[in-house]
């Protein structure tokens, strides 16, 4: 039988490849995505989609009852994929009471409304941020919560609202926890599109303090895949990393984004890390528990890092017409400003 999914954030980095990867793989189905179009929901994103009959846009965000609801109704839903947030953290360091509703509240009316009309699955997007840090080893999914960020600490907080909603009223729910993911579309404010990005414009790339901070990064493809596969065979009420077991300093990633321009060295200015010593050093995640459904990441970090620097080469009017808008402009400004002098 035919699903109809409601992708909530699809305007967004990640959203908008999954639906890109649901539709290729499940072509039965009907996507609805919900966006609020923050400054990281872009509508070209979305632009190619909009012709085909399985595909609905509705402008709006998860926190407003009247309108998920109304969607619920209207739309029939199956399946709910969570993946609008607030998801910057340096912008959470900035302001950290604007992510909550977005966060947590909007977390809990997603649940009430896929309770109330019967949704068969309820899968929210975390990320392995809400772990905090870990010097060795790897994260498993029954390790304690230990959020560093106010980012982090309002996902943590929209997962505790899952597993609260599941145990309380039988919510058909679960949860994902990824790991740093890259691919197309993402927003040019994430490390690797803003030095990716600056980089083809000969800029400077400001790298926080010694560069040292190891990310376990996972295509986003791959990513995709891990939700897919915890959606439809994961058990509900569980938890699952999404890791794709590719440990690398940001120094590393930079130095390859660089010899992927062929571009200098020199382009790297190291900056002061506006979390001094309390910037996560590591994180990185045990992934046997998705495994057992039959999933594995499969791009290796070059591969991918390659088809990731090609598409922002091919679709350089995607990113220029956000790095030139004046939003952008000013985030650079606040962020960068005091230590790229002219070079914005
Ligand atoms: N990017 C990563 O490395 C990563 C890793 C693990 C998990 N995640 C999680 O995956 C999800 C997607 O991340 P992303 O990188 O694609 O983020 P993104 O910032 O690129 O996209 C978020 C999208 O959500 C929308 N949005 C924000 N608040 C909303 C609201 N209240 N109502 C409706 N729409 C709203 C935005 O307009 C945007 O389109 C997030 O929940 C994030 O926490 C991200």
């Amino acid at each position: 039988m035919s699903r109809t999914l409601l992708v909530t954030g699809g305007a967004g980095f990640i959203g908008t490849n999954f639906v890109r990867y649901w539709m290729e793989n499940y072509p039965d189905d009907r996507i609805v995505v919900l966006d609020a179009l923050t400054y990281a929901g872009n509508p070209a994103n979305m632009e190619e989609l909009r012709n085909d009959s399985r595909f609905r846009f509705y402008p709006g965000r998860i926190e407003d009852f009247t309108v998920v609801e109304g969607i619920f109704r209207w739309e029939r839903i199956s399946h709910v994929l969570n993946f609008a947030a607030e998801s910057h953290n340096d912008r959470s360091l900035m302001d950290p009471t604007g992510l909550i509703s977005s966060n947590v509240t909007g977390v809990s009316i997603l649940l009430e409304c896929s309770r109330k009309y019967g949704a068969e699955r309820m899968l929210h997007v975390s990320t392995d941020e809400v772990y905090g840090e870990i010097e060795s080893g790897l994260f498993r999914e029954t390790d304690p919560l230990e959020p560093r960020t106010p980012y982090s600490a309002g996902k943590a907080s929209g997962e505790l609202q899952v597993r609260a909603h599941q145990i309380a009223y039988g919510t058909k729910s679960l949860v994902t926890r990824g790991s740093n993911t890259f691919g197309p579309f993402q927003f040019p404010e994430k490390i690797l599109p803003f030095f990716i990005t600056r980089a083809m414009q000969d800029k400077m790339l400001p790298l926080y303090g010694d560069g040292n901070q190891v990310r376990d990064w996972i295509f986003v493809r791959d990513h995709c895949s891990g939700i897919a596969t915890a959606l439809l065979k994961g058990e509900i009420g569980q938890v699952y990393n999404v890791g794709g077991g590719n440990e690398r300093p940001n120094i590393e990633v930079t130095k390859m984004v660089l010899q992927a321009l062929s571009k200098p060295e020199t382009l790297i200015k190291r900056i002061p890390d506006p979390r001094g010593a309390s910037h996560d050093k590591r994180y990185a995640l045990n992934t046997e528990k998705i495994e057992k459904l039959g999933w594995k990441p499969s791009a290796t970090f070059e591969e991918a890092l390659g088809k990731t620097v090609q598409w922002y080469v091919d679709h350089r009017f995607w990113w220029e017409e956000i790095v030139n808008s004046t939003r952008y402009r000013q985030f650079v400004k606040a962020f960068y400003g005091p230590y790229l002098g002219e070079d914005l």
